[in-house]
């Protein structure tokens, strides 16, 4: 079992000023995923483009650099089972309009620009996306007491 696979999750201002990130963060602990580092920040300009580098040429690139650089972003780390490519099922789609309901931006938004959580979407993005944002120093390695009821 992959059960040290983490991925990278930040709730956007939309999400954090629309005070979602509670229940945010109750799906990932309800689902069995140990949160192993969590702030909150306003993301710099520098960070917000050298994290979203990969889309450069898109032209929406400036538009989603300067909502995510608008207000305040919780950075997360989530460890456990597959859960890149499980987060991204919580999420739902990049378009909320197409995410079903029950996924996160199913429930909660309607539009691309203001879609409220970002995911990593491979295991080597997450890798690239968690030093980007923690030092090491911030990562919490812990065991919780209920893991041996989840694995
Ligand atoms: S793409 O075009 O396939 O690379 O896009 P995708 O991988 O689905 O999305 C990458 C991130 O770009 C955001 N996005 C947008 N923001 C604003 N306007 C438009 N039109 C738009 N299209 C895509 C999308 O929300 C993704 O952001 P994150 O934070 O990674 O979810």
């Amino acid at each position: 079992m992959a059960r040290t696979e983490r991925t990278f999750i930040a709730v956007k201002p939309d999400g954090m000023n629309r005070g979602i990130l509670g229940n945010i963060i109750s799906r990932f602990e309800a689902k069995g995923y140990k949160l192993v580092g969590i702030k909150t920040l306003v993301p710099s300009k520098q960070l917000a483009e050298e994290h979203y580098s990969a889309l450069k040429e898109k032209p929406f690139f400036k538009d989603l650099v300067d909502f995510i650089t608008s207000g305040p972003v919780c950075a997360m780390v989530w460890e456990g089972e597959q859960v890149v490519v499980t987060a991204r099922k919580m999420i739902g789609e990049t378009n909320p309009l197409s995410s079903a309901p029950g996924t996160i931006r199913g429930d909660f938004a309607v539009d691309v620009g203001r879609n409220v959580i970002h995911g990593s979407d491979a295991v080597e993005t997450a890798q690239r996306e968690i030093s980007l944002w923690f030092e090491q120093g911030e990562l919490t390695a812990w065991e919780p007491t209920s893991a041996v009821w989840i694995y």
